[in-house]
């Protein structure tokens, strides 16, 4: 599997703010990681690809970049990149035509707060401004309204920084990569299931790092194995955080038959061989809206595999999902409708009957949402009719080498 694009980003940011070089491994090939580099490049740092790893050698501080950093469709570089700079440049963060339409006055405002001048364009969209600060920032305490890994993460890049304590409450807990990160380079960081403090800390490069496969890359994999008659596969090297698992835990419930082997662990971030087998039948579940932060990223797959199984699939708590890379409940919607599907929005939700024969479409569009493109795919192996994909080029942002792989693992 690519590298996870979650620990990727962090990996090559934290690594900027680090002390010494790092050499980061199967580090996550796509546009959004790329977007992370180019921006580390444009601050002074370099960051040099040599042998299959990526070298992080940091300068402090930053020089303020020319011109706009562009952050591509990358809302996990933006939101990162405007806590990791905070107070200590001039810069103003851009991006594609889908990243100016996600919220960013979510983390300009809590930065605020720690005294940095971060300010967004009108709507609180992008472009998001920073001006560098005379005085350091402070440590506060931070109510966040969303389960948000990127705000944490975000505001932990502020807090290792700053003076005093910062501490941030969340309404449930989003994936913990940084958190990770962040002790095992020596931070001063402490966490419980809803809030995490850190009190200003240098921190020191982690020399080689190996990022695990990623989850959410690898499920699309699972959930076609899942259905598709005579299959076995294994997924090797693939990052399961407790943090992230949700989507193998609800492929489970519905009946998958999914084996852990070789469980291992580097700098905190769990990985394993994922080991699964064609599974008959399939049960459709209710996923209760606490569970969604843990598998924000696998809806529109959990979706499409519902319509492999029997009952009704009901997911809720998916407010978040209208701003991600695409409005993700009508994309998902659209996608599932065009294979015959029968889904409806509910309240705050989707519903998805399965256990009707898919009537796979000649072609789909994923509105350049990469997630869309890479279910599209998956839904075609479950029905076993090829489609065209249109615009899949966005499947590059998380997974460039999907085609290969996916050929590799399913054509006969
Ligand atoms: C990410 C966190 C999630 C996820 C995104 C990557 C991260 O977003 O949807 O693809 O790397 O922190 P939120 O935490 O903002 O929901």
């Amino acid at each position: 599997m690519p590298g996870d694009k979650s620990i990727s980003h962090r990996a090559v940011l934290f690594a900027a703010l680090a002390r010494g070089t790092t050499h980061i491994r199967n580090l996550n090939r796509g546009d959004d990681v790329g977007a992370s580099v180019v921006a580390l490049r444009a601050l002074g740092v370099q960051a040099s690809a040599d042998d299959g790893q990526l070298c992080v050698a940091p300068v402090q501080p930053f020089r303020d970049p020319q011109g706009s950093i562009d952050c591509g469709n990358s809302g996990t570089t933006m939101r990162l990149l405007a806590g990791m700079l905070a107070g200590s440049v001039n810069a103003l963060l851009d991006g594609d035509e889908s990243l100016r339409r996600r919220p960013m006055e979510r983390i300009a405002a809590p930065l605020r707060a720690m005294d940095a001048d971060v300010t967004c364009g009108p709507h609180g969209l992008p472009p998001v401004r920073i001006a560098r600060n005379d005085k350091p920032l402070r440590g506060v305490t931070h109510d966040l309204p969303v389960a948000s890994a990127q705000l944490v993460s975000s505001l932990l890049l502020a807090g290792v920084r700053a003076r005093g304590t910062t501490t941030i409450h969340v309404p449930a807990q989003p994936r913990n990569h940084g958190e990770l990160m962040l002790r095992a380079m020596g931070a001063a960081i402490d966490w419980t299931a809803r809030s995490v403090s850190i009190k200003a800390s240098k921190l020191h490069a982690l020399d080689t790092y190996d990022v695990p496969g990623d989850l959410s890359a690898a499920a699309y994999f699972i959930a076609a194995a899942t259905c598709l008659t005579d299959s076995r596969i294994s997924v090797l090297d693939t990052g399961v955080n407790p943090s992230r698992v949700g989507v193998l835990d609800v492929m489970r419930e519905m009946g998958a038959h999914i084996g852990i082997k070789a469980l291992r662990e580097r700098h905190g971030e769990p990985s394993a061989d994922i080991e699964v087998s064609a599974s008959e039948p399939l049960r459709n579940i209710e996923i209760s809206s606490s569970r969604i932060p843990n598998l924000i990223d696998d809806i529109p797959l959990l979706c499409a595999l519902a319509a492999h199984a029997d009952g009704t699939l009901v997911a809720r708590g998916l407010a978040e999902l209208r701003v991600k890379e695409s409005d993700r409940i009508a994309s998902t919607i659209a996608l599932l409708r065009a294979f015959g599907v029968a889904v409806a929005e509910i309240p705050d939700g989707i519903s998805v009957r399965g256990g009707r024969p898919l009537r796979p479409p000649e072609r789909v569009s994923t509105g350049g949402d990469h997630r869309i493109g890479l279910t599209a795919a998956t839904l075609a192996a479950m029905a076993r009719s090829p489609i065209v994909i249109d615009d899949a080029e966005c499947i590059a942002t998380s997974f460039p080498d999907f085609a290969t792989s996916w050929q590799a693992a399913f054509a006969r």
